[in-house]
């Protein structure tokens, strides 16, 4: 049992509204939020005077110690999550990604072997499809209704390993409907990619331009459209991961105009930074910032994104946390392909949104709680018990600072990767104190987490967030035959 918590005197921020008020936290929940709340015997508080209260953060998209491309991610599930602490995040959403041929439910319980016994915060999974057949279609239902998982991700990219190809895309579309899940999507065309990276070392092109200059803008708006017809034409909700580009986004806008149902999720990398970085005269820092869908070298695309954060186009901010050493990303020093691909995001993601967007005058506090807590949890059904300063909801919380500053460094940072995408970058807003599940694991910028404190939070199919629409809509759009009298003219022999 934890020990109560109050924390004093700050101005508590949710989504729809903001008062001044104190939080008392009892159990690991919200107790009570209200004026003068009187402090009971053994309690510890908090003082949070001049700051804000805000939902914990939810990392919507990381990959913790993933084994991938040769490699294994080198910020696992301990590293990883303490840094998310660190940063203000409370929850993260991992993915499981099982290997072609391999079961869901097996490569499902390999990531809790992983997750559960290192975790500082609460989370959950995502689980990636990456194969077919009637076995992935039983263990997709046993995910849904035995082991919480209510979000399946297709990669359109990764030929050969990972992608899948329209046919069995229809096929997880319509699987996810029956079972009332929401679909994701890795969106790139990676035959598309296949066919750019051969030509790119054709010409010559060995260094991490490769990267960008074989997945071009087009190569992700393509997917993106594509998905969003094959998703709706399915009946299937939609989420699209990692949403790197400013065609990525219209196409996402103008598909929404028509009444499909998607979500967005730009990340820190493209809120933060841009894929000028490919085009450095230093391999380790170009490397250091290969991932898929790339970074754009349109400088102008991070404060695109976060407009359509600001006007809602947009949902809410994840980090494709997949975090390489330069040693590791050096096995493609000599070939681009070869890359490791991932960056990180999971510490600074809540310091870079508030910086790009709340300094910048793009969005305003309710808002930033939206994007970085709210949005997710109501996606992902975990709303309100995550994602709201409420009574009864889980006492997951932040004492935000907003006058605090910091300059971001792989050498102050506390993720074990030894490289930072933000390296040098000044961000405001920063956790004083952070409690996950009533526990204080931050207190006066000081970490106190520990190795398997947080719990797998399992999530309910049927999200009323995701499905209330398609479902209203299915009655009203339900196809009907014409009423017609029969055909009684001739009708020709087969041809022989
Ligand atoms: O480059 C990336 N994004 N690495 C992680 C795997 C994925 O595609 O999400
Ligand atoms: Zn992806
Ligand atoms: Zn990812």
């Amino acid at each position: 049992m934890s020990p109560s918590v109050v924390i004093r005197g700050g101005k508590v921020v949710n989504h729809d509204f903001t008062e001044k008020a104190d939080v008392l936290i009892e159990g690991g929940k919200i107790k009570e939020v209200g004026h003068d709340l009187p402090v009971p015997k053994g309690a510890t508080v908090l003082d949070a005077t001049h700051k804000l209260v805000i939902p914990g953060g939810i990392d919507t998209h990381t990959h913790m110690q993933l084994p991938f491309m040769g490699q294994v991610a080198i910020d696992d599930f301990y590293s990883g999550t303490r840094a998310a602490v660190a940063g203000g995040t409370t929850m993260i959403i991992d993915f499981v990604i099982p290997q072609k041929g391999e079961g869901l439910l097996g490569a499902y319980d390999k990531w809790r072997g992983w997750a559960d016994p290192k975790v500082c915060v609460d989370f959950s999974f995502h689980v990636a499809v990456t194969w077919w057949s009637d076995e992935v279609k039983r263990d997709m239902e046993t995910l849904v209704k035995e082991r919480g998982v209510n979000s399946f991700k297709i990669f359109m990219a990764y030929k050969g390993v990972f992608q899948l190809d329209d046919s069995q895309m229809i096929e997880v579309f319509k699987t996810c409907r029956e079972l009332g899940a929401l679909a994701m999507v890795h969106a790139e065309n990676g035959d598309m990619v296949a066919e750019l990276q051969q030509k790119m070392k054709t010409l010559g092109i060995m260094g991490p331009e490769g990267h960008a200059l074989s997945r071009p803008e087009i190569v992700e708006a393509e997917a993106v459209n594509r998905a969003i017809m094959l998703s709706n034409q399915s009946h299937c909700p939609l989420y699209v991961v990692h949403v790197m580009s400013k065609s990525a986004a219209d196409s996402i806008t103008l598909n929404r105009q028509k009444g499909q149902v998607v979500f967005g999720e730009p990340i820190a990398a493209s809120l933060g930074t841009d894929g000028t970085n490919y085009f450095h005269k230093c391999w380790a820092h170009a490397a250091g910032h290969v991932l898929s869908p790339p970074l754009r070298p349109d400088p102008t695309t991070p404060m695109y994104l976060m407009q359509q954060l600001a006007n809602g186009n947009l949902d809410c901010v994840g980090t494709d946390n997949c975090t390489f050493n330069t040693a590791q990303k050096a096995v493609g020093k000599d070939d681009f392909t070869k890359i490791p691909n991932g960056v990180n995001g999971v510490e600074d993601r809540m310091s870079i949104v508030w910086t790009k967007g709340v300094c910048a005058g793009l969005i305003d506090e309710c808002k930033f709680v939206e994007v970085t807590s709210s949005k997710a949890a109501k996606i992902f059904n975990l709303y309100p018990k995550k994602g709201r300063v409420a009574v009864g909801s889980d006492a997951d919380l932040v004492v935000w600072d907003t006058s605090a500053s910091r300059m971001i460094s792989k050498d102050t940072h506390h993720q074990a990767v030894n490289f930072n995408i933000f390296e040098g970058q000044t961000v405001f807003g920063k956790p004083v104190h952070v409690i996950s599940g009533g526990h204080v694991v931050l207190q006066d910028g000081e970490l106190k987490v520990s190795r398997g404190h947080g719990n797998y939070i399992p999530r309910q199919a049927h999200c009323s967030h995701v499905y209330n629409i398609l479902r209203h809509r299915e009655k009203t759009e339900q196809p009907v035959p014409v009423t017609r009298g029969p055909y009684t003219g001739p009708v020709a022999e087969p041809a022989k």
